[in-house]
């Protein structure tokens, strides 16, 4: 008897543009595969949309990789699955709060053991510090990674970083007369099921070697150097902010929303001022580096842990 390879998609979603994504990717594996979704609910739901505090207030655990609990999921986890898919959005470079949880909880150390994994990411455009939190849970858990997908907004980094605040604080995803619509392209969601074939082709051979170079044939991590410098001075930054603030207290602590509020501030005048400085400044290294910074785009685009 040929049995059905059995799927697990993980998934956490606020505004359920994750799965979307992770309809569209799967849907030509219907009748193909077995595929049981379990959804990350976290112990009490964050709000959406946000209220402005609460949304930075989020930021010191979700960097620091201390999160809210959640759930017990509804998956035996004990069950066998061929596949699993970790679904997952970043938030503040990092992974979203309820993912942390899963990556972390005994639940996922059964579930992920000796399992190929793929990581597929809904988000804005700055997914690399996350990927590689997620790269040593992967690891830790004893999960092999066998490819990466990554939808991001392609709208320039300032005009996806106001239609998501937008999105965030008002719920409001739609086009203005001046901005695009909120979120990742509705055409990059609607092609995203190129990425099935290889992953079915894969599932039948139990052969995943080769499957995240036919992922990246299919353009299915696109990496624009300035970005990769980006990355990196905005997550220093994080860094020490979820230090000063958390220094102060928990989360929602009174003590510490005074220099939340100092953080929220700088931020945007932060990312403001940095993100065409970067840009600039990738330029000249681009120049003076160009090797280096290649190599640091390539192994992003990778699924290795350094
Ligand atoms: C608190 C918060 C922080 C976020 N931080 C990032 C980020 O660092 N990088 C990024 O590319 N997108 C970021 N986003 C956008 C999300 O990754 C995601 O695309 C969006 O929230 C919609 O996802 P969902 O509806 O599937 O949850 C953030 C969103 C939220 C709510």
């Amino acid at each position: 008897m040929n049995e059905r390879p059995k799927i697990l998609v993980v998934y956490y979603t606020q505004t359920g543009q994750l799965k979307r994504i992770i309809d569209h990717v799967l849907a030509p594996l219907g009748g193909k595969a077995d595929i049981t979704f379990e959804q990350l609910v976290p112990v009490r739901p964050f709000p959406f949309p946000w209220g402005k505090q609460e949304f930075y207030d989020t930021m010191p655990e979700t960097v620091q990789g201390t999160p809210r609990g959640i759930e017990p999921l509804k998956v035996d986890v004990n069950a066998h699955f061929d596949l699993v898919i970790m679904a997952y959005q970043p938030w503040f470079l990092s992974p979203s709060q309820p993912t942390a949880a899963f990556l972390q909880s005994e639940a996922a150390a059964g579930l992920l053991k000796d399992k190929p994994v793929i990581t597929l990411l809904g988000c804005r455009n700055m997914w690399l510090n996350a990927q590689e939190k997620v790269k040593g849970y992967l690891q830790k858990a004893g999960a092999k990674l066998v490819g990466n997908i990554v939808l991001v907004d392609k709208s320039p980094n300032l005009v996806s970083l106001i239609t998501v605040l937008r999105w965030a604080f008002k719920g409001k995803k739609e086009a203005t007369r001046f901005l695009p619509q909120a979120g990742v392209q509705e055409n990059e969601i609607l092609t995203s099921d190129r990425f099935a074939a290889p992953i079915a082709a894969a599932l039948e051979n139990r052969q995943w070697d080769k499957l995240h170079q036919q992922l990246l044939n299919l353009q299915s991590v696109e990496l624009l150097p300035n970005l990769v410098l980006l990355e990196n001075n905005g997550i220093s930054a994080f860094r020490f902010w979820a230090r000063f603030i958390s220094a102060k207290g928990g989360p929602g602590a009174p003590e510490r929303q005074g220099r939340v509020t100092m953080y929220r501030s700088l931020l945007l005048v932060g990312i403001f001022v940095l993100t065409p400085v970067t840009l600039i400044s990738s330029l000249i290294k681009l120049n003076l580096k160009r090797n280096e910074l290649a190599r640091e785009v390539e192994y992003y685009k990778g699924i290795t842990l350094r």
